[in-house]
């Protein structure tokens, strides 16, 4: 069934469609779908209400006393809040701070340092590009040996006795599918290596539940999902088992013992606080605090619920339009094994992603053929979906 009147019920039947109404609209009459959330999400009324509050009183009226008074436990209290909400993460090993690059950078340093007999850092070839890269560039620096997973099925005939870390993402930035972060993080640990998981693409979109699996490190951004804006500051989860010993790069001030001490050598904070490095970006936490705020009253179940429902209607809508055009599915047609988005695949993507944009359906192009039809639980409709899928079948026409 692709037809308005079933767009209709779907949205009618939405239980996150008041949801809408809590983001900023788009008054851009020249959108017709704004279906690239998983890069950007949009931002909250509530964030732009916050900013200009903590700007004018926190900041403006309270000056430099609000360090003391707020901004400094910030990066810990938001961080046991999103591990609360979204990461199954019991409090004190979560914390905001960095961009997610910087982060990984961190965690992944830290845990080749746990394990000083081996000499392997493992990941994917389809990997997304920064962790790719840190994985190269942490190797080069610790004089490591990279083993490239061509899917990350492989991942059990790649680990073994020289397995430091590997890095992997828990939801695909192309194809969605979700890996398994319980099973493979068992099987790293049976292994004796640690693993070092990227939510980017899950945190937000479905539940993730660190603690039950036993998880080593993860990171991830806040920017999508979690609607914080461009630039928000990103996370890093460090398992309590790990605090004694985590040891990261960069040992700024602010991840010292005592800050304010102004103390002649470093010494790390105890717990999680030793992952923070330099001053916290005030204003950019407050976007996650309120995506984080909001994500708690939605809840990942239903966020999920809804993300299974999208992906599944933008899939029906593809074969039954767009198949016949070309297109494949790039996307796991299974929901359990798909995340918050669906990718097709056309010879010509590029040059209808161009055309797609200029005609309003915000969506993303991934090399070589992709086009990502980002889903955002808490503010894409079913009709909004269906005009989006109902252009793409015109142009491609
Ligand atoms: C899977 C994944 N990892 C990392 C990043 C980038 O992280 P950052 O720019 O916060 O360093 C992204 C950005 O889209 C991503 O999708």
């Amino acid at each position: 069934m692709t037809t308005l009147q079933e767009a209709e019920r779907l949205d009618a039947g939405d239980e996150l469609a008041g949801f809408r109404d809590r983001f900023v609209p788009i008054t851009d009459p020249g959108v017709v779908a704004y279906l690239d959330g998983n890069s950007l999400g949009r931002p909250l009324r509530a964030t732009a209400e916050r900013l200009r509050e903590v700007v004018a009183e926190q900041w403006g009226a309270r000056l430099i006393r609000s360090w003391d008074e707020r901004w400094l436990a910030l990066p810990e209290r938001i961080g046991d809040e999103l591990g609360r909400v979204a990461l199954g993460a019991a409090p004190g090993q979560t914390i905001v701070a960095d961009s997610t690059s910087v982060c990984l950078y961190k965690v992944l340093r830290a845990a080749v340092a746990l394990r000083p007999g081996r000499d392997e850092i493992v990941t994917d070839t389809a990997n997304f590009p920064t962790d790719r890269f840190l994985v190269e560039s942490v190797a080069a620096e610790l004089g490591k040996t990279v083993r490239w997973l061509d899917t990350v099925a492989d991942v059990g005939a790649v680990t073994g006795d020289r397995t430091a870390a590997v890095v992997l993402s828990h939801v695909d930035y192309r194809s969605a599918e979700i890996a398994d972060l319980p099973g493979i993080t068992r099987l790293v640990q049976e292994r004796g290596g640690l693993a070092i998981w990227d939510l980017c693409h899950s945190v937000g979109a479905l539940p993730v539940e660190l603690d039950a699996a036993g998880a080593d490190f993860a990171v991830g951004c806040t920017y999508k999902f979690l609607n914080a804006g461009p630039g928000a500051p990103a996370f890093l989860y460090v398992n309590a088992r790990h605090h004694a010993e985590f040891g990261q790069p960069i040992t700024g001030w602010m991840g010292a013992a005592d800050t304010f001490a102004m103390a002649e050598h470093y010494v790390p904070a105890p717990g999680i606080r030793r992952a923070l490095s330099g001053t916290p970006p005030v204003l950019g936490m407050v976007g996650v605090q309120e995506g984080v705020a909001l994500l708690a009253e939605a809840g990942i179940e239903r966020v999920r619920a809804k993300a299974v429902a999208l992906g599944r209607w933008v899939i029906d809508l593809a074969d039954a339009w767009l198949v016949p055009l070309g297109f494949t599915v790039a996307s796991p047609r299974e929901d359990d094994r798909r995340g918050g988005h669906v990718t097709l695949r056309h010879p010509d993507a590029e040059r209808l992603s161009r055309l797609l944009i200029e005609n309003g359906v915000l969506i993303d192009f991934r090399r070589p053929d992709g086009i990502r039809v980002g889903l955002s639980p808490l503010t894409t409709g079913f009709a909004e979906v269906r005009a989006a899928m109902a252009r793409i079948r015109e142009l491609a026409a």
